[in-house]
């Protein structure tokens, strides 16, 4: 193809969304572009995301269960110390070499990436402005959106990020050293994950939530409830139903100033970094949209119907900056989806079953509904629970802490909602997705032989409780 030639389709973004759906495209015959002007593939998934700090929180665990784990399983070792410089290069290697894993991809089907920064001229072309200097313009007939989210700053302007001792989860995945206090503004996912971390490595953290619980939107009441009780126990502070007003740089530290959710009660508190994750917010700066047509609702989002499909037409809209829960395998699936729609019209996301992970220790998770939806909704349940610490593998593996919680529709058994505390929740809830995506009931699960002795056992012993009784409980 000349240059000359529009592309079948240009991507504008190459996070989970965007480089999943160049990919496919490519994969499907289509003259495919991904334009990405932050010098790397993988977006915020990638580059300042899922991937750093899974290799924070793995290997802060590692060191943290060395310090205080290993004894009791025979194993004496002495001398262990931190080597900071070390883990943040081991986090920075992961994230090299799948960065470049991603540019090999598009190598490989094809996908011409282009290195800059998309802004539309019309709805079918784009000009770009080079990384390396310059300008070109791009001709397409299908365009879809994926410029995903940025950290949402704190309302009113009231605390200033600087990445070094205000950060947001981009500057606490590079701290150089470890502080002595940390105080997390927000006890969603982010503020669980990096708190941990840092904890585990030796900082005294306080998290400040606003509502009454912790874990985000979606969580089971219950799950929250245990999950607090559990990280308070590895040494994590918490304060509910407490707003943050401000956060002062003075003297070297950080003023946190805060009331009672319900007003009054002032509270301050003395932090050496203060971590602000109080959620993300769609990005389309730059992007000209209002020159392509395209439009946002009021919280920045770009509207699209059930075929991704914007204002425009042939402009779609995958990932963060569109409805939906801000997480990467969601984004991906839009992706494969939005490209299969341009290509034959037809693709498929199932909304009802995309997995939430925290990815703590022990790990949270879950698929569906939780108790408090199905309560509200009106809907007639049944639960059925299974502890860890009743399961064979888990207490050879001298690590019991949590449980698996299945909800099911009462009159037809069908699994409405799981919800995992315990050992591999992240890996485990996929069987869970996978049951809800064929739409299995409890016996369908509890009937399914699991392989012993294995954690799953767990998951199959929870559907056993739903519909009949557990064995080994
Ligand atoms: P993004 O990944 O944000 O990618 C958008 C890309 O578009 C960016 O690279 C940006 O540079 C580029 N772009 C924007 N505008 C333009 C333009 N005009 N021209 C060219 N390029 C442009 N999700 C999970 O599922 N699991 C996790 O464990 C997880 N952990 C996370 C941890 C942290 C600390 C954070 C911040 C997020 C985490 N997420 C996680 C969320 C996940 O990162 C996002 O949901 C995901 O990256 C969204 O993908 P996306 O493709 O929509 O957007
Ligand atoms: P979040 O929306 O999950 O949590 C923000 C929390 O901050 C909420 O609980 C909110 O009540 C609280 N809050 C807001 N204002 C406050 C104030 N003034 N004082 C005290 N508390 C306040 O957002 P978060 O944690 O920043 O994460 C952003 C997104 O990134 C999430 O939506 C999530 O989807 C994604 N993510 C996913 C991960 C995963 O899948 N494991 C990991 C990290 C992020």
């Amino acid at each position: 193809a000349t240059p000359s030639e529009p592309y079948d389709v240009v991507v504008i973004g190459g996070g989970p969304g965007g480089y999943v759906a160049a990919i496919k495209a490519g994969q499907m015959g289509l003259r495919t572009a991904c334009i990405e002007k932050r010098g790397s593939l993988g977006g915020t998934c990638l580059n300042v995301g899922c991937i750093p700090s899974k290799a924070m929180l793995n290997n802060s665990h590692l060191y943290h269960q060395t310090q205080h784990d290993l004894k009791r399983r025979g194993i004496d070792v002495s001398g262990v110390s931190l080597n900071l410089e070390q883990m943040l290069k081991a986090k920075t290697d992961s994230v090299t070499g799948l960065t470049k894993g991603v540019e090999f991809l598009f190598k490989q089907n094809k996908v011409d990436y282009i290195k800059g920064t998309a802004s539309f001229a019309s709805p079918t072309q784009i000009s770009v402005s080079l990384n390396d200097g310059g300008e070109t313009q791009v001709e397409t007939k299908n365009v879809i959106i994926a410029t995903g989210s940025e950290v949402a700053p704190f309302p009113g302007g009231a605390i200033q990020i600087d990445e070094e001792q205000i950060v947001s989860s981009t500057g606490a995945l590079e701290l150089k050293k470890v502080p002595e206090k940390m105080v997390v503004i927000g006890g969603g996912i982010i503020g669980l994950e990096l708190g941990s971390v840092w904890s585990r490595l030796g900082a005294e953290v306080t998290v400040i939530e606003f509502l009454g619980a912790i874990g985000g939107a979606g969580i089971d009441e219950e799950i929250s409830k245990q999950f607090q009780r559990t990280l308070a126990k590895q040494g994590l502070k918490f304060k509910l139903n407490t707003k943050v007003l401000s956060a002062d740089k003075q003297d070297g530290k950080v003023q946190v100033k805060t009331e009672a959710a319900s007003g009054g009660k002032e509270e301050s508190f003395e932090a050496d970094v203060v971590l602000v994750a109080v959620g993300r917010r769609p990005y389309v700066d730059g992007l000209n949209i209002e020159a392509a047509g395209v439009e946002m609702d009021n919280k920045g989002r770009i509207i699209i119907d059930d075929q991704f499909n914007t204002s425009a037409k042939n402009i779609k809209c995958i990932g963060d900056v569109t409805f939906g829960p801000m997480l990467a395998h969601k984004a991906e699936e839009e992706g494969i989806a939005a490209v299969e729609y341009i290509k034959s019209g037809h693709g498929h996301v199932n909304y009802a079953a995309i997995p939430s992970v925290v990815y703590t220790h022990p790990e949270v998770a879950w698929v569906g509904k939780n108790e408090q939806e199905l309560k509200a909704a009106g809907v007639q349940y049944n639960v059925g629970k299974f502890n860890f610490s009743a399961n064979s593998r888990a207490k050879t593996n001298l690590d019991t802490e949590g449980f698996v919680k299945f909800l099911t529709e009462k009159e037809t058994d069908r699994i409405l909602g799981v919800h995992i505390m315990g050992p591999n929740a992240g890996e485990m809830i996929s069987e869970g997705v996978l049951a809800m995506e064929y739409g299995a009931s409890a016996e369908d699960v509890a009937r399914t032989t699991h392989a012993h002795p294995t954690l799953s056992e767990a998951f199959k012993e929870a559907a056993m409780a739903a519909y009949s009784k557990p064995i080994h409980q």
